[in-house]
């Protein structure tokens, strides 16, 4: 009896070290074994096993929430309109004149942009950021006819003195000493000098890094119902409030975040966080008191210039401010998959499908993208169209 109540560590335990080694053994298999199976679990994305990105995920396995639109609407285009668009749209962008255009849209959103402005063919085109005027070109070759209005501090002009810069005959640049901002232009009496009475074919599109709260207030307020913002960055991240941070709602399905270091969340995050540039860990996504929505508890606005700390209470009335008035809500998916991209700055469980996925390598070389620098690929940060109900 004295002797099976011996511990296998005691110095004369030597009957029962065999059992004991057998025991440990069978533990550390079971362990490894668990380890292993967690890891396949995180790593389930990483860049040597890019075959298995989460293409059949609707927003990945963190849960990313949409905005709800009304009704259930949904955009009037197709995968197959999107991929026929990418045929005729990469001969297109061969021409751009600006081939290097860092701290501006790169191929994803620059395919969106004329995309949409092609598909909802505006009598007008309005945009806010133009920088060097890579983006008024896009919009030039969506709608080759149609006015554009520019509104951006520095004349895009000014970048012609350095190097590669487009300024369009038939825009109107409120830059420079015209410069206004968005929400002090008069645009009923702008659409007034343009003959526009109907707003439902006014193309509007935010590249300004603004608060988009205080655009899409402004936007519906003038009477704008076609609005494409281009950075719409995901909670945890950006330099602005944006719409995919607002939709992020513990109420909506998939939204809410938990910021405890011992919870699932954490963990994934934290694996994530070493393959992907712009996954962000629970450090980097939470701040004081738990505060995980916007940045960190804080609503960004102008390049991040400016914050203020907002409530999860005031989060969530932004966030019924825009449902009220939502009809419809599209994020642009990423053109290709990471496997034929090999982007890696976003985080493929974090957005939505992309249009060519891992198993057509033959599309994506068929349709010219193959011979794109990868670089170009680095710049989605889910663009995003909204139908504004009046
Ligand atoms: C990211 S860049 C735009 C890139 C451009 N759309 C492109 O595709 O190349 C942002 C631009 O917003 C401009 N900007 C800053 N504040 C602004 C404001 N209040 N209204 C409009 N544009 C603003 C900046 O000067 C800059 O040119």
């Amino acid at each position: 009896m004295a002797s099976s109540l011996r511990r296998p560590w005691s110095r004369d335990g030597k009957a029962e070290s065999g059992s004991w080694w057998c025991t440990s053994s069978l533990l550390v298999l079971v362990l490894v074994g668990f380890l292993l199976q967690w890891n396949e679990l995180l790593y389930r994305t990483a860049p040597a096993q890019l075959k298995h990105l989460s293409s059949s995920s609707d927003f990945g396995i963190l849960g990313v929430p949409w905005c709800r639109s009304r009704n259930d609407s949904k955009v009037s285009w197709t995968r197959g309109d999107l991929i026929q668009g990418l045929q005729e749209f990469a001969p297109i962008y061969d021409m751009r004149p600006i081939k290097n255009n860092r701290f501006g849209m790169g191929f994803d959103h620059s395919f969106g942009l004329w995309f949409m402005a092609r598909w909802i063919q505006p009598e007008i085109l309005i945009e806010s950021g133009a920088f060097k005027g890579h983006s008024t070109w896009i919009l030039r070759q969506a709608m080759p006819t149609k006015p554009i209005i520019s509104i951006t501090p520095r004349h895009p002009e000014k970048y012609l003195q350095k190097g590669p810069a487009y300024v369009d005959s038939n825009c109107k640049y409120l830059a420079g000493k015209s410069f206004i901002d968005f929400g002090n232009v008069k645009w009923q009496d702008l659409m007034e000098e343009y003959g526009i009475k109907d707003y439902s074919k006014v193309f509007v599109f935010f590249d300004d890094h603004q608060n988009e709260l205080r655009r899409f207030q402004q936007a519906r307020h003038a009477g704008f119902q076609h609005l494409v913002f281009e950075d719409n960055y995901d909670t945890g991240t950006g330099d602005h409030y944006s719409l995919r941070q607002i939709c992020d709602q513990r109420l909506v399905q998939g939204g809410g975040h938990s910021c405890s270091k011992d919870s699932k969340e954490a963990l994934l995050r934290a694996a994530r966080r070493k393959n992907w540039e712009k996954a962000v860990d629970i450090d980097e996504l939470c701040g004081p008191g738990g505060a995980w929505w916007g940045v960190r508890g804080q609503m960004r606005d102008n390049f991040n210039h400016s914050f203020v700390h907002i409530t999860q209470e005031e989060h969530l009335e932004n966030f019924k401010q825009i449902e009220s008035s939502l009809e419809v809500y599209w994020e642009l998916p990423p053109i290709a998959a990471p496997s034929l991209t090999h982007q890696r700055r976003y985080d493929p469980a974090r957005a939505t499908d992309p249009i060519i996925t891992d198993n057509e390598s033959k599309l994506f070389v068929q349709l010219g993208l193959s011979s794109l620098d990868k670089d170009l690929f680095n710049g989605y940060t889910q663009m995003v169209y909204l139908k504004v109900s009046q």
